[in-house]
């Protein structure tokens, strides 16, 4: 499984060799992404990069079976799922397809490509026969490539590129800092805790995702400034003191690392121990791709101390194969 993460220069070039290959026409008013767990992820880390960059177009994330009221025929709707079957990804698709949205579909197989293709939708196809959450970067940037190639640019052809070329010379500190935080989780088994600062908060959830799903084990995440407005009261009395910090940290943004030095006291005068991740890459997708990267092998070594299976994801496959009598019976 940790080959599915060191192929990550591969998925960018596999997206780079891609690019320009489909377009929407016309100006949204809004950029929607639909999808779940792994493949979900590419809403949260579309609209972190749009937020952080004036983006002139709102971007919403839907999780979900049900899309929100307000998504109409105006919209551009990404519909992401690795595998192409999910249920929650094909209820939401369909009612999007009913509203008149222009509908994009990024998967590697699957029901959704089947229909998109017979619908003529706009579709990109991405390696197959990996875990979902482990082709993230294929997938996010086939989303970049239809906005840039529909001239609703928010990172350029120019930006990826730079991108593979910062994996390539990060890959070997990323998995040492990865290794590293695995033997601290588990020489420290508390719960874990990811504690941020905005606008990381999505980093802290997809470390969660993976630490879940590879690992298997639950875990807290504490995003500042927010957390100072409610956690912080629950770090008062907590019932349980077996607790694990790991922090992420932007260096180069002060604010955020103040914030953290600030929940690192209440964590230390608690008794819990801390580690940090501090990112790398100079801007918010190459900070982002590299957290993801750490979070990914660090949960993936966990695993692997443990002696677990990392890529199996028993309960995900029982919920799956009953999802569709919780959802669809009347
Ligand atoms: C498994 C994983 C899951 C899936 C989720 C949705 O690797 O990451 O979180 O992503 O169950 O399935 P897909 O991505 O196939 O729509």
């Amino acid at each position: 499984m940790e080959d599915y993460y060191l192929g990550w220069i591969e998925q960018i070039e596999r997206a780079l060799s891609k690019w320009g290959c489909c377009r929407v026409e016309g100006r949204p008013r809004m950029v929607v992404v639909t999808g779940m767990g792994g493949s979900g992820c590419v809403g949260d880390y579309l609209y972190t990069i749009a937020s952080t960059r004036d983006y002139g177009l709102p971007v919403t994330v839907v999780k979900s079976h049900r899309l929100p009221g307000f998504i109409g025929s105006g919209d551009l709707v990404f519909t992401i799922s690795y595998s192409g079957n999910t249920l929650e990804t094909r209820l939401a698709y369909m009612e999007a397809l009913r509203r008149g949205c222009r509908v994009v579909v990024v998967t590697s197989n699957g029901y959704l490509e089947r229909d998109a293709r017979e619908k003529g939708l706009p579709c990109i196809t991405v390696v197959k026969g990996i875990a979902p959450r482990t082709a993230l970067p294929e997938m996010l940037l086939a989303v970049l490539n239809v906005l840039d190639t529909s001239g609703l640019t928010l990172v350029s052809r120019k930006e990826i590129e730079k991108l593979r070329k910062f994996l390539k010379d990060s890959m070997g500190r990323a998995y040492n800092e990865a290794v590293e935080i695995a033997e601290y989780i588990h020489e420290n088994p508390g719960v874990l805790v990811i504690a941020t600062h905005t606008p990381y908060e999505v980093l802290a959830i997809r470390g969660k995702n993976e630490f879940n799903e590879n690992s298997k084990i639950p875990v807290k995440t504490d995003v500042a400034p927010e957390w100072a407005h409610n956690d912080i009261v629950g770090w008062e009395k907590p019932y349980t003191r077996e607790w694990t910090v790991l922090e992420i940290i932007d260096p180069s943004d002060p604010v955020g690392t103040r914030l953290v030095d600030f929940m690192e006291e209440i964590y230390r005068g608690n008794g819990y121990p801390v580690k940090k991740l501090l990112l790398k890459g100079e801007n918010i997708l190459e900070k982002l791709v590299y957290g993801s990267l750490v979070l990914g092998l660090a949960s993936v070594k966990l695993a692997r101390l443990r002696g677990i299976d990392p890529l199996e994801t028993r309960n995900i496959a029982r919920y799956k194969e009953v999802v569709h009598t919780i959802l669809e019976k009347p």
